[in-house]
């Protein structure tokens, strides 16, 4: 588990670009965090990493979307703000698990915990004074 303290938004696009750019397919991402706290402020870093044009949006009305990427991989950014019963994104999400060149992001990822695997990545995002975050990483992908 990986801890650091981010001051930022710009900060925070860095940190997903350095991981982004290290990405091979088939990672799996949970991002944890109250509203506003910078998940998709780091998806945004991530899709820089993976050399993606499209302009990343938080995907809370249309609950995923799906971005080309470098070197032929997909970007599936899923967003399960107060979906209570995971229902058919149950298989969707398992689908986007099993393709090696897909790399699945997750935010309130709660009711899909069964189908994300125990090796995720966890980014856990909480709230320091003014526009500081603290950032827990668990299964840091450039470390150890
Ligand atoms: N250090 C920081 N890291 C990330 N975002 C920050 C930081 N400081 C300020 N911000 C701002 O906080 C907001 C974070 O919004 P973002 O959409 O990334 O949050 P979120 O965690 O995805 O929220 P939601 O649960 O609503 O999807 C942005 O407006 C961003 O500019
Ligand atoms: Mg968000």
């Amino acid at each position: 588990m990986e801890t650091m303290k981010i001051s930022s938004d710009q900060e925070m696009r860095e940190l997903g670009e350095k991981i982004g750019k290290s990405l091979q397919g088939g990672e799996v991402f949970e991002l944890i965090g109250d509203v506003g706290a910078g998940k998709t402020t780091f998806v945004k870093g991530l899709a820089m990493g993976l050399k993606i044009t499209d302009d990343v949006q938080s995907p809370s009305f249309t609950i995923n979307r799906s971005y080309e990427a470098r070197d032929g991989l997909i970007l599936n950014h899923y967003d399960f703000y107060r979906l209570e019963n995971a229902g058919i994104m149950a298989q969707e999400i398992a689908e986007s698990l099993s393709y090696p060149t897909t790399i699945t992001v997750v935010e309130w990822g709660e009711s899909v915990h069964d189908v994300l695997p125990e090796n995720r990545i966890i980014i856990k995002i909480s709230y320091l004074p003014e526009s500081g975050r603290r950032v827990m990483i668990k299964n840091h992908p450039l470390k150890g």
